[in-house]
């Protein structure tokens, strides 16, 4: 029995020493990973770049995830992209730190408090205007270090980059905007970029549609350039293939110029002697076009070439403005030199009447209106009560009937070019029509 009880303690003894020596031994892997740690960031040969003892030279694979793509700006010419940029290379140097602490694991991993002074490459955008790093919680950054020496090294950014744009065909037109990626200080000599060849696609973009423009396509490659002073870098560089979208300009530009062009048509089918009426429809559409045209150029940049709304822009406002002179015209032609004469006449007359009426009957101009009604329904006694204030008025009743027939004349003239208008500015403004949709679809389509 005494036997029994000091095995059992010597076996729950000898259980609990093994049970100890597992939980400290020398291949646990979280105790190794402080170690390898600590050992990394005093490591002061992975502060510098690696292969920096000898002309090996250090290539650098880049991939790009598009988190977000927007804000193409006409105006300034940019957009904003926001990416997560994966790069890896091999250091070998790392390998010896994995080994001296006897570490089994195969990778360690940090964040951006952790980094410290690795190095990491100075990596810079050419085509950049504005950028950030993420910075909640923490720096957006990781860097994991792989036991076989390579390391990745993953950050999130928010660029705005530049894009030049030609913008003749606008909206009609294609844009391509770009990424560059270049090493600042280390030249091919010592540093190459790479587009990764892990996954299929080194530049990942999952987003198909932006508000205004369909990315539809894309391609990436390496190359080189030379600098002056600095030698020759290697750069990687990401193209986005864009095509606008015509929906927003056809709803908000096409179809209302379109509509107020057909408006000022109208006028063709108003009497010519409703002048306030024909005369505002035509300068309401004038207006109307022009503030159209400004509010399409605001957002757009001051550029010296036309652009393909500008063609339809311009046109309709040619044709708003014909409408208009084609009023005048017909106003002009309906009336002569000597019915104008006969018009400013009884206007004179008018306001004479008026005057004395007034001083005879104190405030009472009523006699005076219907005399002076009078006067315009009947020729005779119009003569007649004009003589009777003293005005000599020699116009017999025969040169009268003469100008009726002149006036009337007048008349018909200005009916003819109104009916020949309303079929000469449709028709002309559908060949305009035929051609530049054709002409811009055929554009698209290529
Ligand atoms: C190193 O290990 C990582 C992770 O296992 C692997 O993706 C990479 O290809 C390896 N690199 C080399 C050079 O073997
Ligand atoms: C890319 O892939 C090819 C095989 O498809 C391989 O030969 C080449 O070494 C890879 N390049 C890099 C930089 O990994
Ligand atoms: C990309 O979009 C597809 C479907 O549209 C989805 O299945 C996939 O998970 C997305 N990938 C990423 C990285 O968001
Ligand atoms: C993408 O392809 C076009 C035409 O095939 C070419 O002109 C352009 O340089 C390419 N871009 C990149 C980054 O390779
Ligand atoms: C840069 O490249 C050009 C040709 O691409 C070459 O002629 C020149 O010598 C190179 N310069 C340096 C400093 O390597």
């Amino acid at each position: 029995m005494e036997m029994l009880r000091f095995w059992s303690v010597v076996a729950s003894f000898s259980v609990f020493v093994t049970a100890s020596n597992v939980r400290v031994g020398p291949n646990d892997p979280k105790e190794k990973r402080t170690d390898l740690l600590m050992r990394i960031r005093n490591y002061k040969d992975l502060e510098n770049p690696p292969n920096y003892d000898s002309d090996k030279i250090t290539v650098i694979e880049a991939d790009l995830n598009v988190n977000s793509f927007d804000s193409i700006n006409e105006a300034s010419m940019d957009f904003k992209i926001s990416v997560m940029l994966h790069l890896r290379w091999i250091n070998h140097l790392i390998t010896n730190q994995f080994t001296s602490v006897k570490s089994t694991l195969e990778y360690v991993e940090m964040d951006a408090t952790k980094m410290g002074r690795l190095w990491v490459p100075d990596l810079y955008f050419p085509n950049e205007k504005r950028s950030s790093f993420f910075n909640v919680m923490t720096d957006n950054k990781m860097m994991r270090l792989h036991r076989n020496g390579t390391v990745d090294y993953t950050t999130r950014l928010a660029l705005t980059l530049s894009c030049p744009m030609n913008l003749e065909r606008f909206p009609f037109d294609k844009q391509t905007c770009s990424i560059k990626i270049e090493s600042f200080g280390y030249t091919t000599s010592s540093l190459q970029l790479r587009w990764s060849n892990i996954s299929e696609n080194a530049v990942a973009l999952n987003q198909t549609s932006l508000p205004q423009f369909e990315v539809t396509g894309r391609n990436y490659s390496h190359r080189e350039r030379t600098h002056r002073f600095r030698g020759n870098f290697s750069y990687l560089q990401a193209d986005f293939h864009l095509e606008r979208n015509i929906g927003y300009y056809m709803i908000q530009m096409y179809i209302p110029s379109l509509l107020i062009v057909l408006l000022s048509w109208v006028s063709f089918w108003l009497n010519v002697n409703s002048v306030p009426a024909r005369i505002s429809l035509g300068v309401l559409s004038v207006l109307t076009i022009t503030t159209q045209s400004s509010a399409v150029n605001a957002s757009l940049p001051r550029v010296s070439y036309i652009k393909a709304i500008d063609i339809w822009m311009t046109t309709c406002l040619v044709f708003v403005f014909a409408a208009l002179i084609e009023f005048s015209m017909a106003n002009v032609l309906s009336r002569n030199s000597s019915s104008e004469k006969e018009f400013l006449q009884r206007i004179f007359r008018m306001t004479k009447i008026g005057r004395i009426e007034k001083e005879k009957n104190g405030n009472d101009v009523t006699i005076g209106l219907r005399r002076r009604r009078q006067s315009q329904t009947d020729g005779e006694k119009k003569d007649l009560i004009v003589n009777e204030f003293g005005n000599v008025n020699l116009k017999s009743e025969a040169n009268e009937k003469a100008e009726k027939v002149e006036q009337n004349k007048g008349l018909v003239y200005a009916s003819y070019l109104d009916i020949a208008c309303r079929v000469l500015f449709p028709a002309i403004f559908a060949i305009f029509n035929i051609i530049y949709w054709v002409y811009f679809w055929k554009l698209t389509v290529n």
